[in-house]
């Protein structure tokens, strides 16, 4: 039906209009300000020149915009798009943190939240989730993604584009995903955000492009392509990954619009002479809409009067952006998602709040917890807070968020104020900056450390340290931060350290001699809350590494599931001719799948259903898993495969599945999960999906690098 609709349409517009609804422009408006969009560009829309804005968002505003529209002689309604990445008024977790709770249902609901907030202020689309595989923190925008994990990064996903569109486009609270960037964009070469990507047609599908289909199977309305090249082709130019992958054999009927300027830049990239031949390929390999790069709206007519660009391939472009705008329900109200007094009802409500809250608590990964530290005491007399982070607002909020309201972000500070009663002092000191070099402020932490029973710390990235363009060749804490810890530390009174960051840093004296410490990445607007409630308990933390923290930027890219070598170090100092470094060992400081809880668990009693399968058959598994500790809590189990003989050598091991299980203390619960075909299926030479018969090794662990049970098992014809 909507096909039938969109087709009527598409027979009224002129090439000129059809060009038209192919062009994005960011609106030119600050958060608070009124409507700056130039009156060019308004101009633009009432000529039907433009299909889609980005940055405009608001009720009001969108209503305006999309009064102008109106006016068009087509009265096609535009698309507000705008980067809703953790959260839209309230602000959650930045992705790799809500990655690191391994819960997919809380993940799901996060998006939920930010798509019903960003729906109720007239916004249609948001360019998230972000979904490219990452195993270089020092490329800025691993904070936006799932981490490294190809499996744990495609249920991700999956349920973060199940979260933002809901029970489908068309509903009230709904607004399209964007899977992005296709693909392959988290390789950059070196960390260096828009560098070049070269890599194996077999790494692209087995490791980067897994997620990307998970979007697909999820109903991810559109894609977003990627600035860089892919083994020598811009991505928003390659054929190969928009119309044979994506088009073509997942028959994706979405839509896929450019990066950011992305057609006009494969001119920088020497690939395209200018921006009409830039225009003649992006469309030609399958870039439906042009962000800001102007390349379509002034080239396009040209190359099909010319006869260089076919106007089925406009009319297919455009098909697919009228059929969103058909599902949104745009053309029966273009104003809909525009409501006011809905933006004032949605918006920061406790409900929202609590659910920003909840996924913070469970975001926070406890590195390291010596002598049981944590949970800290209620009855603590003077407790002292300090570094550079420990009363910033701001900071909490993290890259990419939509920084509206400052003043309803709770820092570490009040936090502890919001929890401690009126018997305990709270006594502060900044210590240092983030990042210079000043050491002035020492002495006073010194001095508020020497009166405390107890010392927290908050150190780590301002919230512009990680994200795009925020690659950085050096990921240690910054500044003097841990001198810092190192001085008040000498103090000789307890200390936990909470980093605060956007991406795995690496801090190895405090990893060393530390006794507690969280990571706690960049937490949304509750943030303060959340660290103060797993700080005294009151949540027992649940987060596992979603991302290898390297040792040293030497060992950078490191990821758990690598290839064996025929040369593997069989420990540290195992480095003669051996694939190992002669000055640093290979194991990460913390391991992928690595997190600890105030209890503990105990893994037994292994059994498998068979130890000898068919291709069509599977294996049951199941063990107890028992709280041995004194807190309830909540243990992430983590099933890894080895096959280990293949046609194409296999990891050492992989994630093929989890499960959160919550276990009161003393209580025991079978845990099972099915070992089937696809979990044993992988890439063969020829690139085909399959399985071959021989030896698996399935491995249970609460972290890769720590695995508690484990059996072989054997695949026959
Ligand atoms: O959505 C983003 C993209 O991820 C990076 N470049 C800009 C886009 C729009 O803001």
């Amino acid at each position: 039906k909507i096909d039938k609709r969109v087709d009527s349409v598409l027979k009224l517009m002129t090439l000129e209009e059809k060009i038209g609804q192919l062009n994005q422009y960011t609106g030119d408006r600050d958060a608070t300000g009124p409507i700056t969009t130039s009156p060019n560009k308004l101009k633009d829309i009432r000529d039907g020149k433009l299909g889609s804005m980005l940055n405009i968002r608001g009720a009001k505003e969108t209503r305006e915009v999309q009064q102008v529209a109106m006016q068009s002689r087509m009265k096609i309604p535009l698309l507000f798009g705008l980067d809703v990445i953790h959260g839209f008024r309230v602000t959650f977790p930045i992705p790799l943190a809500e990655a690191a709770s391994w819960d997919l249902t809380a993940i799901e609901n996060s998006a939920r939240v930010a798509a019903r907030e960003t729906a109720a202020a007239g916004v249609h689309w948001t360019f998230a989730p972000m979904v490219d595989i990452a195993r270089d923190p020092r490329w800025g925008r691993v904070m936006e993604g799932a981490g490294e994990d190809t499996y744990l990064g495609s249920k991700i996903a999956f349920a973060r584009v199940k979260g933002f569109q809901g029970k489908g486009l068309g509903n009230l609270d709904a607004v399209m995903a964007c899977a992005k960037h296709f693909a392959a964009y988290g390789a950059a070469v070196a960390g260096r955000d828009y560098n070049t990507v070269d890599m194996s047609e077999h790494s692209l599908w087995e490791t980067y492009l897994p997620p990307f289909k998970a979007a697909v199977d999820a109903g991810a309305a559109t894609f977003m392509n990627a600035f860089n090249t892919l083994n020598g082709i811009p991505a928003t130019a390659n054929s190969h990954l928009q119309r044979d992958i994506l088009k073509g054999q997942w028959k994706y009927p979405g839509f896929v619009v450019s990066d950011w300027g992305s057609i006009g830049e494969m001119v920088d990239h020497g690939y395209a002479e200018d921006k009409s031949q830039a225009a003649e390929l992006a469309i030609k390999a399958g870039s439906d809409m042009d962000m800001e790069s102007r390349s379509y709206l002034p080239n396009l007519a040209k190359l099909v009067q010319a006869k260089k660009v076919p106007v089925s391939l406009i009319d297919d472009a455009v098909r697919r952006i009228l059929r969103k705008k058909f599902e949104l329900g745009l053309f029966d109200d273009p104003y809909r998602f525009s409501n006011e007094a809905r933006q004032e009802k949605e918006l920061n409500t406790a409900e929202n709040r609590q659910a920003a809250l909840s996924m913070a608590e469970k975001s926070i990964v406890l590195l390291k917890n010596e002598k049981q530290i944590l949970p800290l005491s209620k009855e603590l007399k003077k407790i002292a807070v300090i570094g550079p982070l420990a009363k910033s607002e701001k900071d909490m909020q993290g890259f990419w968020s939509i920084s509206w309201q400052n003043d309803q972000l709770v820092s570490l500070f009040q936090g502890l104020k919001n929890k401690v009663g009126d018997g305990t002092e709270l006594r502060y000191a900044k210590g240092c900056e983030i990042a210079d070099s000043s050491t002035t402020g020492f002495a006073e932490a010194i001095r508020v450390a020497k009166q405390a029973d107890v010392i927290i710390m908050a150190v780590g990235e301002t919230l512009d340290m990680s994200g795009e363009a925020k690659s950085r060749a050096h990921i240690r804490i910054p500044g003097v931060q841990e001198e810092l810890i190192k001085a008040v530390q000498e103090v000789g009174k307890p200390v936990v350290v909470l980093v605060m960051a956007g991406r795995p840093l690496i801090f190895n004296w405090t990893a060393d001699n530390v006794p507690a410490i969280m990571y706690t990445w960049w937490l949304g607007s509750e943030a303060g809350n959340a660290m103060a409630n797993v700080l005294f308990g009151d949540y027992n933390p649940s987060g596992k590494l979603p991302m290898t923290f390297a040792r040293d930027e030497g060992q950078i890219p490191i990821y758990y599931n690598a290839l064996s070598t025929g040369r593997l170090a069989k420990n540290d100092t195992d480095t003669r001719y051996r694939s190992a470094y002669l000055d640093m060992p290979n194991i990460p400081k913390f391991a992928f799948g690595h997190g600890l809880s105030f209890t503990t668990f105990d893994y037994s009693g292994l059994m498998l259903s068979k130890s000898e399968i068919r291709l069509n058959e599977k294996i049951d598994l199941s063990f107890i898993l028992k709280n041995t500790g004194k807190y309830a809590g909540e243990e992430v189990v983590q099933l890894y495969l080895q096959d280990k003989f293949a046609s194409v050598a296999r990891p050492v091991k992989e994630l093929k599945d989890f499960k959160k299980i919550m276990l009161k203390p003393g209580e025991s619960k079978t845990v099972t999960f099915t070992i089937d075909r696809e979990k044993l299926s992988f890439y063969d030479q020829q690139l085909k999906w399959g399985t071959e018969p021989g030896d698996f090794k399935l491995m249970i662990g609460t972290a890769s690098n720590n695995i508690q049970l484990e059996k072989d098992f054997k695949l026959i014809n």
